[in-house]
């Protein structure tokens, strides 16, 4: 088999020719799919459950299956649409309003999907936080985008440093079970008996604020990455286009709404399309997914490489225990997606596996793989009808094809950021002459399709997960017997990259494997499972500039024995 290119399977997709449907596209014709576009009223969340909650046709159809180890439930958008009346009701009630931060740390539940349309409902801007975070995350979080609602359970509350803020005014718990103290708390389930299914939603503009994603660079805290309801016209297009949605598709995107994949791709594209959207909890299993697809006949599924790895690691003994004859279409999304994965599927599923590539700032997809294109493994694919990517020097000069460069996107996509929350500098600062410079390195082949080959700073992806070595290093320095820090990203098989941290120690401790290990678990417990370090290595010294910034480009160099290149800006 050539698996330098593999063709399209046959079948009729909603979008035949890329080339066809970019020629002449324009944004504009788009919008006329959306109510907004002749009441001129808009809310996304209007958009996306209630227009298909007033049309008979659609009401009584399964919006939300719900499948966890030890709940189901079936929601359909009528059901949804009332119960995120209730809860922008209780919303109102407590003095929420348009343009106020309100933030969900809980798991994955029906209940998080009611209170994520309510606070769009009353025109307020919704902040998901996975709820793997520990303190130190929910605080960084909480405290920039001074949020004055939180929304957890019991079992979370003890992570949210509560006293420490000010801006924290009420806090809404989810399955307290009656026992709610205190001013501040409110409880969910006696407000929701309550509250009523009837609710005036606050029609906002398109430019108005509807979430806060934050995501981590190299230096600082993590970054409030600012999105509009007007990103749904993107959502909805590329669920069009590279979903490939129709009416009756049973679709699973795996990512949780903490990250951007789970509320783009897990939220708005396909309920703005009108799909019944699969949402599991619990764990990950190679048995208990391969299970959720075969037990709810799913037909399109948008996942990550780190997880496809794990199904080809498992082996096809297991896959054949399955009945997925329902799968027609593959997705991924978050990291480079190896050839090796898309010979498996071919050979597994008799499917292809369609890479996409986009970030939390860019808000939806912008490069792909349509059903209908050829994929070359290894490529990213191409950009999206009404987006324009290129490869750029530093300076934003376009350069030509096979030459590699910055991974950058014009300007002005209906998706894109619209601010780093209190931080214009940081937001100016992604721009270079009209591009949005992502952060990627990558080169552009001749017929336009785009090859990733690594990240331009210092952001770790381990397991699709980024993180920033900035916060790690904050974090171990604030452990007793850690005097310095420096941390990388280590190439891992299985993880993309695994997080490797250089500490020197202070006077007094001595190096040993419960040392280590508690500083680990220090890390863990503090900031979160995924920012915790593999490896750990104690060096006499860190090195540095003379400015005192870390030099973790040195350190990568002498962890993969290459060349250290340029040091002369090393301090003695
Ligand atoms: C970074 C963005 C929004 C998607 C989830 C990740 C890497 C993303 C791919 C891909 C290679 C990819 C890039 C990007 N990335 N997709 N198809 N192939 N790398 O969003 O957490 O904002 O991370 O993920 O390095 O810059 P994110």
């Amino acid at each position: 088999m050539d698996m330098t290119k593999v063709q399209p399977r046959s079948g009729k997709h909603n979008v035949e020719d890329l080339d066809v449907l970019r020629e002449g596209f324009d944004w504009e014709e788009m919008k006329k799919d959306f109510s907004w576009y002749k009441t001129g009223k808009v809310n996304a969340a209007y958009e996306a459950i209630d227009r298909h909650a007033e049309n008979p046709n659609k009401k009584d159809q399964v919006a939300l299956l719900y499948s966890a180890p030890d709940r189901e439930e079936s929601i359909t958008f009528d059901q949804l649409s009332k119960q995120s009346n209730k809860t922008a009701n209780i919303f109102k009630k407590y003095g929420i309003q348009k343009g106020d931060r309100v933030f969900l740390f809980m798991p994955r539940s029906p209940e998080f999907y009611a209170n994520f349309f309510g606070i769009l409902k009353v025109g307020a801007i919704a902040g998901p936080l996975f709820e793997a975070f520990m303190e130190q995350a929910v605080r960084d979080r909480l405290e920039d985008s001074e949020a004055t609602m939180l929304i957890t359970t019991p079992e979370l509350l003890s992570r949210v440093p509560v006293s420490d803020l000010p801006n924290l005014k009420q806090i809404v718990l989810v399955g307290a079970n009656g026992d709610t103290e205190g001013d501040n708390y409110i409880n969910f389930e006696e407000e929701m008996a309550e509250a009523s299914e009837n609710f005036d939603i606050e029609w906002v503009d398109r430019e108005d604020g509807m979430l806060i994603h934050y995501t981590s660079g190299s230096t600082g805290k993590p970054k409030g990455v600012y999105h509009v309801h007007n990103a749904m016209i993107q959502h909805y297009a590329t669920g069009k286009w590279v979903i490939d949605f129709k009416d009756d598709d049973i679709y699973w995107c795996t990512a949780d709404p903490g990250w951007v994949t789970g509320t783009s791709y897990g939220i708005f594209a396909p309920w703005l399309n009108g799909v019944t959207n699969v949402i599991r909890g619990g764990r990950f299993s190679p048995e208990s997914w391969y299970e959720t697809l075969d037990k709810h006949n799913v037909t399109i599924w948008y996942t990550a490489p780190t997880a496809l790895r794990k199904f080809v690691s498992a082996g096809d003994e297991v896959v054949k225990q399955y009945d997925l004859s329902s799968l027609r279409h593959v997705m991924s999304v978050g990291e480079p997606l190896n050839p090796e994965v898309i010979t498996w599927a071919l050979r597994v599923l008799d499917l292809r596996i369609h890479d996409t590539w986009w970030m939390t700032e860019t808000g939806a997809m912008l490069i792909v793989n349509l059903p209908s294109m050829e994929i070359r493994p290894g490529s990213m694919g191409r950009p999206i009808p009404g987006v324009e990517a290129a490869i750029v020097d530093n300076e934003g000069n376009e350069l030509p094809p096979n030459q590699m460069g910055n991974l950058a996107i014009k300007k002005g996509w209906p998706s894109m950021m619209r601010a780093i929350w209190k931080n214009p500098g940081k937001f100016e600062s992604y721009f270079i002459n009209g591009w949005y410079v992502s952060g990627d390195s990558a080169y552009m082949d001749e017929d336009g399709y785009f090859w990733f080959q690594g990240r331009l700073d210092d952001v770790i992806n381990t397991s699709g997960e980024r993180v920033g070595p900035f916060e790690v290093e904050s974090k171990l320095i604030e452990h007793k017997a850690v005097a310095e820090a420096g941390v990388i990203g280590k190439p891992d098989p299985e993880r993309g990259e695994i997080i490797k941290a250089f500490i020197t120690l202070n006077p007094g401790y001595e190096s040993s494997d419960e040392l280590l290990e508690d500083i680990r678990q220090f890390v863990k417990t503090g900031l979160s499972a995924h920012a915790a370090p593999r490896e750990i290595e104690i060096k006499d010294s860190i090195p540095k500039t003379r400015s005192g910034k870390i030099m973790r480009r040195l350190l990568k160099s002498w962890e993969l024995g290459l060349p250290t290149g340029d040091t002369s800006t090393l301090e003695e």
